[in-house]
């Protein structure tokens, strides 16, 4: 699949691009029944919200789970990253994020790309954030908000939260996030939420700034997040595991478009649990590292 020049002017302009319904819901049913399973395992993949038992992120589904795995080799999500960036891509980061009915938390404004440079030295912004929405998204169940444009800013300051929720991050502070709306467009359009029914799809840039809050309404809002970079921009370092931000570079190899609906054989690795070598972590660069080795 690839974008049209007036879709590329409109990534380049607001930083991202919705697909409403780009998955069709029996395409959608085949990840979503695969979630139980994922969340209820007692894995370091599975990271549960602040004294909860809700899972608020899962990580690596598409090494533990055939249909995430095919997912991530999916014609209609892989192919307009890799046609904006005119290279190909790997998997840098594969969550499924749960925002649970009632217990979903907060993420707060953050640019993605500030975290991949900060601990993973990826060396530049040559990375794409795509959502999939595996439930409705509606105004109550926590919808993403962007911040229009913002992406053109670049890396803006952050500070690393470890504290507000289950999960650190670089978060941008509230006076920054004020200008940046204002910039936008304040009440009139300074931030956006896209929404719609399960199976759709949004890319985004790497450096746009976004959050979410907490989700207060009984419906969940399970959305699969995939972050595919250039594979030449591929980290530096490995200071984070690697069910957290992988390693191997190889360029995704795309299935047929019907591949959410027929059983295409794929390699799920970590589906019996976790190696020992996805939870190491070094904070030498890996030009080190392959040395030593
Ligand atoms: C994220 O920014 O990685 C997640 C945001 C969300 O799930 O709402
Ligand atoms: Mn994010």
């Amino acid at each position: 699949m690839k974008l049209s020049a007036e879709q590329r002017a409109q990534f380049d302009r607001d930083g991202y691009l919705f697909f409403p319904g780009h998955f069709s819901a029996e395409e959608t049913k085949a990840l979503t029944d695969a979630v139980p399973d994922l969340y209820s395992r007692r894995e370091a993949f599975n990271v549960r919200e602040k004294g909860k038992d809700a899972v608020r992120t899962n990580f690596a589904a598409h090494m533990i789970s055939e249909p995430f795995a095919r997912l991530a080799r999916h014609p209609r999500m892989v192919g307009p990253v890799s046609d904006l960036f005119e290279e190909e891509v790997y998997m840098h980061q594969f969550k499924i994020n749960g925002k649970m009915a009632f217990e979903g938390d907060v993420w707060q404004w953050h640019q993605d790309y500030g975290t991949w440079l900060n601990d993973d030295q990826m060396p530049t912004e040559r990375a794409m954030n795509v959502a999939i929405f595996l439930d409705d998204v509606n105004e109550h169940n926590g919808p993403l908000m962007f911040i229009p444009g913002s992406h053109v800013k670049g890396v803006v300051e952050a500070q690393h939260d470890l504290t507000t929720t289950s999960y650190p991050l670089w978060t941008v502070d509230n006076d920054l996030i004020r200008q940046l709306v204002d910039r936008a467009g304040g009440k009139n359009g300074g931030i956006v939420s896209p929404k719609g029914p399960a199976g759709s799809m949004i890319l985004f840039h790497s450096c746009l700034v976004h959050a979410s809050g907490s989700n207060l309404s009984p419906f969940n809002r399970v959305a699969v997040y995939l972050s595919l970079c250039a594979v030449s921009n591929h980290i530096r370092r490995f200071k984070r595991p690697e069910f957290i931000a992988h390693r191997d570079f190889t360029p995704i190899s795309m299935l047929p478009d019907d591949c959410l609906l027929k059983l295409y054989p794929v390699d799920t690795p970590w589906k019996d649990g976790l190696p020992a070598s996805a939870l190491e972590t070094s904070l030498e660069p890996i030009d080190a590292l392959e040395t030593q080795a």
